[in-house]
């Protein structure tokens, strides 16, 4: 057995210890399972009074094999079956097999991992920061299919059950222990083990409730005159919040609901059952292609060159203390670096500072932070109107206006005041960084670290290298944005980049359609159904008709002096008539929505009038595929730019930093999974019927002749 190992103490106790050897985490793959077979087969030629199940690793189980889960088709998706039937069996026959069995958890818990405590009758923790709780199984667009829809249903009942299950939360060992998952704590491993011991002394006949003789579900079972209304209602409840797109959390509705209403053993048939359709769709392999494997690169520093010591921030300058730059001031102040926060005026940096100051009375409201942590973060941010009190930033970010020669300005004055290899970063969102970096003396030391509003929430930072940017300045970017706690993307320069140049398609693709005389409510809802989080007008209110036009104008007017002539979008003229209707967004209080002071936004009622124009309405599968087709066409244009070097960026840049919709896996994802060929013969049609925006770029054509994809 090299997966579980089984020692008896003098008390008589049986250990099984979870100790995978050749791996740093324990798995539950198919290794597990043969083990856990023959650990039942052993115990039954034993004489003990109880088990205790701990792990001989850091962690405590790591969950399912998510490369096995990966590889899962139709095809062999039996043979999958056998082994989660086969690793709940086992559970199954430690927990009815009447005598006591304690989980000790050392650190994580988390999916199958939790499911194996799960399984026990009791559940201590050691009470330290390395213990997470959990089935995040949803956030990777799975069900936790090891008995742990079933048992969370019985021990909580079902409406408790349906946030642990469907949001996937992960809970520190004081929060379990608050809500009922852990029912001790204990300092260290030796007092673990003592209480494992108590327990199973003033235990020595037990059985789960839901085996025992007259049980009841807690809370009532699915037919009780409090619940059979809410579960009627939950599946369609829990459509408007998935859109109908994620098909996770409605299969983990579905397996509870059934599994309420019949056995422990059949509902952990109808929960496996569930469990393969998942596995064997698409969606799921999309979330764990990108939101495990691809962002595990991008945390172990996959877009980071090779070869260059690690770095840390110890002191960073933040120009501007707008919206942006009180954001990064608080990132930076949050994960212990001290922060200088320079505006034109001491009372403009100290309302940049007093942002911070807001986000943590928030916090302690909710009971996430404490007057002490609120405090020592301030401490840690000086504002100042002066760029003498930059001396000794190893970093400076500049996010004052968008306005290219104040950058530069800033620019330099900062230079002034910092050392020869401090670095120095632009926040800007859409001037290439090759020509801000004219302003340094150092263009080497010169990058663009591109955060995304509001910056406190945000998880991506896109950092962009300039021609003359050097492999170590990257390394640095790319070292502090993790120190953030954030996911970088690495790309090249480019106008607008890699994530504002691909949002800018998608807003101006659903003003566009506006102006062609499809209904605003038509466009807004396809968004919402594709999985986007907001609609394309109502995220162009939130950035501002002028901004938009103003981005606009200088970028017509920065090529005119390349000599190149920027032909005219599809939204243009649908955006200059709002701003002469003097309706340019949300903080004007109106633009394609109206902003009422009291009540919820709505379409402009206008709308019709000024744009409809009586004619047959687009399919909506058609309006979706724009959104879709719109967003990767221009991400494949960035990938044959070599603006973008790895389609892992461009996924999970798309997701995180642009919102395109989770369940596909990213932009380039799309493509695959559509199929390159049929995607560049669907891009054909759409280009045929609504323009040339729609051609794709020559090397996605030649991937789909060779069958390649990204
Ligand atoms: P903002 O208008 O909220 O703040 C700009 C701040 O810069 C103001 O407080 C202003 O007083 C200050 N400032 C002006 N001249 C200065 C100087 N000489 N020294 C120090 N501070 C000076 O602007 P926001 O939205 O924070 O944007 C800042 C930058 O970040 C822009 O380049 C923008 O394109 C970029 N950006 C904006 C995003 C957004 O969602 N608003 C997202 C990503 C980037």
């Amino acid at each position: 057995m090299n997966s579980v190992r089984i020692e008896q103490d003098q008390s008589g106790i049986v250990h099984l210890i979870l100790d995978k050897q050749g791996a740093s985490a324990n798995l539950m793959d198919d290794a597990f399972r043969a083990d856990m077979a023959k650990a039942v087969i052993e115990l039954g030629q034993l004489d003990y009074p109880g088990i205790i199940i701990r792990s001989a690793k850091s962690t405590f189980f790591a969950g399912g094999d998510l490369v096995k889960i990966a590889g899962v088709t139709k095809d062999n998706a039996d043979e999958f079956y056998q082994m989660v039937e086969s690793i709940k069996a086992s559970l199954r026959a430690l927990e009815t097999g009447g005598k006591p069995v304690v989980a000790c958890i050392n650190g994580a818990a988390l999916g199958g991992g939790w499911e194996i405590a799960l399984a026990c009758h009791y559940r201590i923790a050691l009470n330290h920061k390395a213990v997470k709780v959990g089935l995040p199984e949803v956030t990777l667009g799975l069900l936790p299919g090891g008995g742990g829809v079933a048992r969370t249903v019985r021990k909580f009942g079902l409406e408790q059950a349906m946030p642990l299950l469907t949001e996937g939360k992960q809970f520190s060992a004081e929060q379990a222990q608050n809500i009922g998952l852990i029912e001790a704590l204990a300092t260290d491993e030796a007092e673990m083990l003592v209480m494992a011991k108590a327990f199973i002394e003033a235990n020595p006949q037990i059985s789960q409730p839901w085996d025992q003789k007259g049980f009841r579900l807690p809370g009532g079972s699915p037919s009780s005159p409090k619940l059979a209304p809410m579960l009627a209602v939950a599946p369609a409840v829990l459509k408007q919040k998935t859109k109908g797109v994620l098909p996770a959390p409605e299969a983990i509705l579905s397996a509870m609901a059934e599994g309420a209403q019949v056995d422990f053993d059949t509902a952990c048939r109808i929960e496996s059952r569930y469990f393969v359709e998942l596995v064997t769709g698409q969606v799921a392999k999309n979330f764990i292609n990108t939101f495990w494997f691809q962002l595990n690169e991008v945390k172990a520093g996959a877009s980071r060159p090779d070869g260059i010591a690690p770095s840390k921030v110890t002191k960073v300058g933040v120009l501007g203390a707008g919206m942006m730059g009180a954001g990064i001031a608080y990132s930076a102040a949050k994960r212990g670096i001290e922060v200088v926060l320079k505006d034109i005026s001491l009372a403009a940096a100290q309302r940049g500072k007093d942002y911070s100051a807001r986000l943590l009375d928030k916090q302690i409201q909710r009971g996430r932070s404490s007057e002490q942590q609120k405090a020592a973060l301030l401490q840690r941010i000086t504002p100042t109107d002066s760029a003498d009190a930059l001396a000794g930033c190893d970093l400076v970010i500049e996010a004052v206006f968008e306005d290219r020669g104040l950058k530069a300005k800033v620019t330099q004055e900062a230079e002034a005041q910092i050392s020869e290899s401090a670095l120095f970063a632009s926040n800007t969102s859409t001037l290439p960084i090759t020509g801000l970096a004219q302003a340094s003396s150092r263009p080497e030391n010169f990058i663009g670290l591109h955060f995304f509003s509001p910056v406190d929430k945000m998880p991506l930072v896109e950092i962009i290298c300039g021609e003359q940017t050097s492999d170590a300045s990257l390394a640095r970017a790319y070292d502090f944005v993790l120190q953030l706690g954030k996911t970088p993307i690495v790309v090249n320069d480019s106008r607008g980049f890699f994530t504002s140049r691909v949002f800018g398609t998608f807003t101006n693709e659903g003003i566009a359609m506006l102006g062609e005389g499809v209904s605003a409510a038509a466009i807004e809802n396809a968004a919402l159904l594709c999985g986007f989080p907001v609609g394309p007008l109502a995220v162009s209110d939130e950035v501002s008709l002028t901004l938009m036009e103003k981005i606009r104008n200088q970028t017509i007017h920065d090529l005119a002096a390349e000599g190149i002539e920027q032909a005219p979008q599809g939204g243009d003229a649908t955006i200059d008539r709002m701003i002469e209707l003097e309706r340019p967004g949300k903080l004007a209080g109106q633009g394609f929505y109206d902003y009422p002071d009291s009540g919820k936004k709505h379409l402009w009622q206008g709308l019709e009038a000024q744009f409809f124009q009586a004619q047959a309405q687009l399919p909506l599968q058609e309006i979706k595929d724009r959104l879709l087709f719109i967003m990767a066409i221009e991400t494949a244009r960035c990938v044959e730019e070599q603006v973008l070097t790895s389609s892992r960026d461009a996924n999970i840049g798309s997701i995180f930093g642009i919102g395109y919709p989770t369940w596909t896996g990213g932009a380039l994802q799309f493509i695959n999974q559509y199929g390159v060929e049929p995607f560049v013969a669907r891009a054909d049609q759409l280009a045929e019927k609504f323009g040339d925006r729609f051609r794709v770029p020559a090397s996605l054509r030649d991937m789909a002749a060779s069958g390649q994809r990204y």
